[in-house]
């Protein structure tokens, strides 16, 4: 299979799996469920969900055992995207073709939906602890406490970005911004998929590298697609970083200088998984997606 097919096949799992967890009772806060449903089927790529689940088939086929942790990510996700594009923050009013969340309902509804998608992730990897009696647990526990921290991380990204808006700042704060907004999850992704498949210490190791440089990466990525990206397939704004005077890689380095960090960086994810032979191609692969998307 051809990575296109098998990226498609991952992002069909994940999105039936998600389904699954979508409330659709009739009940009084019908339009709250509504509205986190909206923006969590809205058609995101499920990259960090497939990040989880590729990474623990690099150890162990049955990958069903880690679904509800890539639903619970792709939730937190979203939780993070909605809270994003809200007017005190980034302010935009499309994302995936579509009117962010806070446009197609309130804002009040929006900080709400967002909040219930992050609780949402909680109750379903509490659920997993709870039924849980097997030695699984302790890497169970490892990995949520590393989840906690990692939206801790994000948060701490986001703020810095939003405070910074509009002031030059040092490479060095741009590079931690980015570690922690959006690398921090991908980073988690890629530990959740190796721990949760018993992997050894040093292959945690190994791949946390290649997470850290794809995390970084695909923020990158998304500096160049903010400046340089087609707004019709990438389905959020562009120009809006420059609009706003954030300080990105783009405007710290030019379009080229960001692009050449880039694929430094990628060449080096791409070196690792090339230890894992051809079990290794889809991850191989998707390092490369992630620098050369157009959305
Ligand atoms: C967008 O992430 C937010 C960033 C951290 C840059 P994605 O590009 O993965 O969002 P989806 O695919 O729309 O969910
Ligand atoms: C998004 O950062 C990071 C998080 C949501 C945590 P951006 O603001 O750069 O992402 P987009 O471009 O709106 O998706
Ligand atoms: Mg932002
Ligand atoms: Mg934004």
């Amino acid at each position: 299979m051809d990575f296109k097919e098998e990226l498609k096949e991952y992002q069909n799992i994940v999105n039936n799996e998600l389904e699954k967890y979508v409330r659709k009772e009739k009940c009084p806060e019908e339009v709250l469920n509504n509205s986190m449903e909206y923006s969590l089927m809205a058609g995101g790529k499920r990259l960090r969900p497939i990040l989880i689940i590729a990474t623990f088939k690099l150890f162990n086929e049955n990958f069903e055992k880690v679904m509800p942790y890539a639903v619970a990510m792709e939730m937190v996700h979203n939780f993070s995207l909605i809270h994003d594009d809200l007017p005190g923050i980034d302010n935009d009013d499309f994302r995936h073709g579509k009117p962010t969340n806070h446009k197609k309902f309130n804002e009040a509804t929006a900080i709400l939906a967002g909040d219930g998608l992050l609780n949402n992730a909680f109750i379903i990897i509490s659920e997993e602890l709870k039924k849980d009696t097997t030695e699984d647990l302790e890497n169970k526990i490892k990995v949520f406490n590393e989840f906690t921290i990692a939206i801790d991380r994000t948060i701490a990204g986001e703020y810095i970005d939003t405070e910074v808006e509009g002031k030059q700042i040092s490479s060095e704060l741009l590079e931690y911004i980015h570690k922690n907004k959006t690398g921090a999850f991908l980073k988690y992704c890629v530990r959740t998929g190796a721990i949760l498949a018993n992997a050894k210490q040093d292959e945690i190791d190994e791949l946390t590298k290649y997470a850290e440089n794809i995390g970084l990466a695909f923020q990158i990525k998304d500096d160049i697609l903010s400046e340089a990206g087609d707004e019709k397939i990438l389905g959020k704004p562009v120009g809006n970083d420059r609009e706003h005077g954030k300080c990105t890689y783009v405007s710290k380095y030019g379009l080229d200088g960001a692009k050449e960090i880039l694929n430094k960086i990628t060449n080096e994810a791409v070196d690792i998984m090339n230890s894992y032979g051809e079990k290794g191609e889809f991850l191989k692969e998707l390092a490369k997606y992630i620098a050369n998307r157009n959305k």
